[in-house]
């Protein structure tokens, strides 16, 4: 009878599953035009405007000049609107009443195509309700390449495919609210440290004249690090941002193989990009080179000079449509502007980012006046969304019997700073602090909270429902205190976490990067200590990334673990849902835990030798997983990996594999080209879901990584149901970048791999072309 509750909610959260209670909320999706259409417009458009004009929208109007994180100028004549740029991934950030939502980093743990819509979708109503015209969002690079890169937990893991599919899914869902989305940080941005020559890294004891210089070659740029790329620009972005630092010896954003030939061209392997290309802020210091590389809109501007200079471009050079590269540069922008449809019924950017004030100036249009205005952007379904993806994000990594929590765990300790509230400043407008809960991480990628449920606050709450005693201690280091209040409660749990933000900020000499994957604040010591006096603790992790638990993780005391990521604003109760069992935990790791940070295939270049920073790709395509697969390193969590409260069982004898639909000469390089299913049963007592992921394992002619996830499907499954994933697989799927274009291995079999987790294999087969 004790399990009744918990068992009960189970079968009710994943009768609703599909999330239709939050998608009927939203109204239908915007009618975007196609881009034809959208182009025939912004020509016509274009014609009109003089050369003043067309140079005005080639650059911002200088950072802090506008309301927003980039502007544009006003075009009073034509009745064209200064259009906002604003950061950020986990929602509008820099003003009040929007929501923050659960890092990309969680989203991915998810492997939830739905939610990973549905949370941009809903992002796209704040961003259109508070008036901006493009979310600089979503990230996919950083990939994750090193685990102790700064901003990697803006993006969606460390493996292309699995965050190309949420990249398409999160362009969807912004622009369906006709917000155009912003693919970035195209290519290679790999780290935090000398991203930018302007940057400041204390202590530094040479001069920096050149952003780090990412050395990759080209099949590692296709099959990797642009691979996601290819999925936001299908699912038609509007937008796309090119990075900070240097590819093989070129700035990102003056690279006219990078921007031109690989992200517009439509010759093979380009990707035929028809939106516009804007630098990061202050990536290109010579914005002419920019322009003829591609660049379309030089960001932040300097209030219109750096457009001038690509105007002065000779009216042929670099043009890669009729007419002037001017032309083509606020051709794209218009268009984009156009294809969303927002000359119609677009809200007035109702903010400013760079004040709090009620009234200010705006310097770009001479306006002084009121520049906050209170929009209510934020909805309560919104809350409802986001307590969902971080439940469902959530991964248990261990669990010995003590999760869900039974009714007669009654006395509760909470231990740790993570489990309380943060500042009240919000840690900075950046988010730059180590203290309190970690809900999501510092710099442009940060969120502006309205509020932060915190764990101590969601389990005290909880408590007070069931009756339960909750005793805590959040300072860190009070050792005495922790041991003595641990001891005799029926469930303690441990809080431990690991940050890391931008490069704009440091956090306890953490230049945006983390110095290494260890817990902040000795979480370690936290941990033994609890579990020492604790025969039932429960560590729950937020983290950023990757993060080293060899310290405690086979303590038997330590009963089980949760990484809870970075849960965005609901953060107490999403983990309540879950320690409860409201929610059965379904998330799955978006990268590798190893056992040591030498497991990895790399670090972050901390240093450098030689004239300017320079860093080798020499790993290739094998990072994370894939490196650990190589070198046969045995990781701690695989990629992939996540418990449930119940079991699975993959019918390995159901595989089903069928014949190619077409030719593989004839098919388009993104069509469907087999499906391959199999039946899975949830085997266990309570509902649940599953995350069936699928591997291929490329001929060995084509020096391939061992396996390679090229489908996932989270089914939704009742104790003894049984129901069918179906993998659709393209024909990019089993193609590889060889000697200047994309090719199929003929004749040899490529291995097929039906799996729970990277290594966790449960059905296999083989197909041939
Ligand atoms: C720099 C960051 O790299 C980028 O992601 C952000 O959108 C811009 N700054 C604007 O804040």
């Amino acid at each position: 009878m004790k399990y009744l509750t918990p068992w009960l909610c189970l079968a009710t959260i994943v009768l609703c599953g599909d999330h239709d209670d939050i998608s009927s909320q939203f109204g239908a999706a915007r009618e975007l035009r196609t881009w034809d259409e959208a182009y025939a417009l912004a020509k016509t458009f274009v014609a009109k405007l003089n050369t003043a004009e067309k140079i005005s929208l080639s650059s911002g109007s200088g950072i802090s000049f506008g309301p927003c994180s980039g502007n544009t100028q006003d075009i009073d004549r034509l009745g064209f609107r200064e259009m906002c740029f604003q950061d950020g991934p986990v929602g509008v950030r820099g003003t009040d009443k929007v929501s923050v939502f659960p890092a990309g980093i969680t989203t991915g743990s998810t492997w939830d195509k739905e939610l990973m819509y549905l949370r941009s979708r809903a992002m796209g109503v704040e961003n259109r309700l508070k008036g901006v015209n493009v979310a600089l969002a979503p990230v996919a690079g950083g990939l994750g390449r090193a685990p102790a890169a700064g901003r990697n937990w803006e993006a969606f893991g460390s493996d292309p495919y699995l965050t190309g599919v949420a990249n398409a899914e999160s362009v969807k869902g912004l622009q369906d609210e006709g917000v155009i989305a912003c693919a970035k940080h195209f290519v290679g941005n790999e780290q935090e440290r000398y991203r930018l020559v302007i940057e400041n890294i204390p202590n530094l004891d040479r001069e920096i004249l050149a952003s780090l210089s990412s050395q990759i070659d080209e099949r590692t740029l296709r099959e990797l690090y642009e691979w996601p790329f290819v999925d936001a620009v299908e699912a038609g972005a509007g937008s796309v941002m090119c990075s900070y630092q240097r590819v093989n010896n070129e700035y990102s954003c003056e690279s006219t193989t990078l921007i031109r030939d690989h992200l517009k061209s439509n010759a093979s392997g380009g990707l035929n990009f028809k939106g516009f290309v804007m630098t990061d802020w202050f990536a290109s210091a010579i914005p002419s080179l920019a322009a003829r590389a591609g660049v379309d809109i030089i960001m932040p501007g300097d209030i219109g000079a750096t457009g001038i200079v690509a105007a002065l471009l000779p009216a042929s050079d670099g043009a890669s449509t009729n007419g002037t590269r001017l032309d083509e540069m606020v051709t794209r922008l218009v268009a984009s502007w156009y294809k969303m449809r927002q000359e119609t019924d677009w809200p007035d950017v109702s903010f400013s980012t760079w004040s709090s004030d009620e009234f200010g100036v705006f310097l770009d249009r001479g306006y002084i006046g009121q520049i906050n205005f209170h929009a209510q952007a934020a909805q309560p379904v919104h809350a409802t969304l986001i307590r969902r993806i971080a439940a469902e994000g959530t991964t248990l990594l261990k669990n010995t019997g003590s999760l869900p929590l039974s009714s007669t765990a009654l006395s509760i300790g909470v231990f740790g700073n993570d489990a309380g509230p943060i500042p009240e400043s919000s840690c900075g407008t950046f988010g730059a602090c180590s203290a309190g809960t970690l809900a999501v991480g510092w710099g442009s990628g940060t969120g502006t909270f309205e509020y932060l449920i915190d764990p101590l606050q969601a389990i005290t709450a909880k408590a007070a429902d069931i009756g339960a005693v909750v005793e805590s201690v959040l300072d860190d280091y009070a050792y005495t205190e922790i041991r003595e209040k641990a001891a005799g409660k029926d469930v303690c749990f441990a809080f431990v976490n690991s940050r890391s933000g931008e490069g704009t900020n440091s956090v306890e000499e953490n230049y945006g990067d983390r110095n290494n994957l260890t817990a902040w604040r000795d979480g370690d010591t936290l941990v033994k200590t609890v579990a020492a006096s604790c025969s039932n603790t429960v560590v729950v992790i937020h983290s950023v990334g990757p993060i080293l638990v060899e310290e405690w993780v086979e303590n038997p005391n330590v009963t089980a673990v949760l990484l809870a990521h970075l849960p965005g604003q609901e953060s107490g109760n999403s983990l309540v849902d879950v320690l409860w069992g409201d929610v059965n935990p379904s998330g799955k790791l978006p990268y590798t835990m190893g056992k040591t940070e030498d497991d990895y295939c790399c670090k972050v270049q901390y240093d450098w030798t030689g004239f300017q920073p320079e860093q080798e790709f020499s790993e290739g395509l094998f990072i994370d997983y894939k490196w650990f697969d190589k070198n046969n390193i045995e990781p701690r969590f695989e990629f992939g990996y996540g418990l449930s409260y119940t079991n699975f069982t993959y019918d390995a004898n159901s595989l089903t594999i069928t014949e190619p639909f077409d030719e593989v000469d004839s098919t388009d390089f993104m069509a469907p080209l087999f499906n391959i299913s199999v039946s899975i049963t949830n085997s266990g007592p309570v509902a649940g879901k599953e995350v069936a992921q699928l591997y291929l394992k490329y001929p060995s002619s084509t020096s391939s990584p061992v396996r390679q996830l090229r489908g996932f499907e989270k089914l939704s499954l009742q104790p003894g149901e049984t129901k069918t994933a179906v993998f659709v697989v393209t024909k990019r799927d089993v193609s590889y970048w060889d000697s200047g274009e994309w090719k199929v291995a003929r004749g040899a079999g490529y291995g097929v791999e039906v799996s729970a987790s990277s290594r966790d294999v449960r059905a296999q087969g083989v197909v041939t072309f």
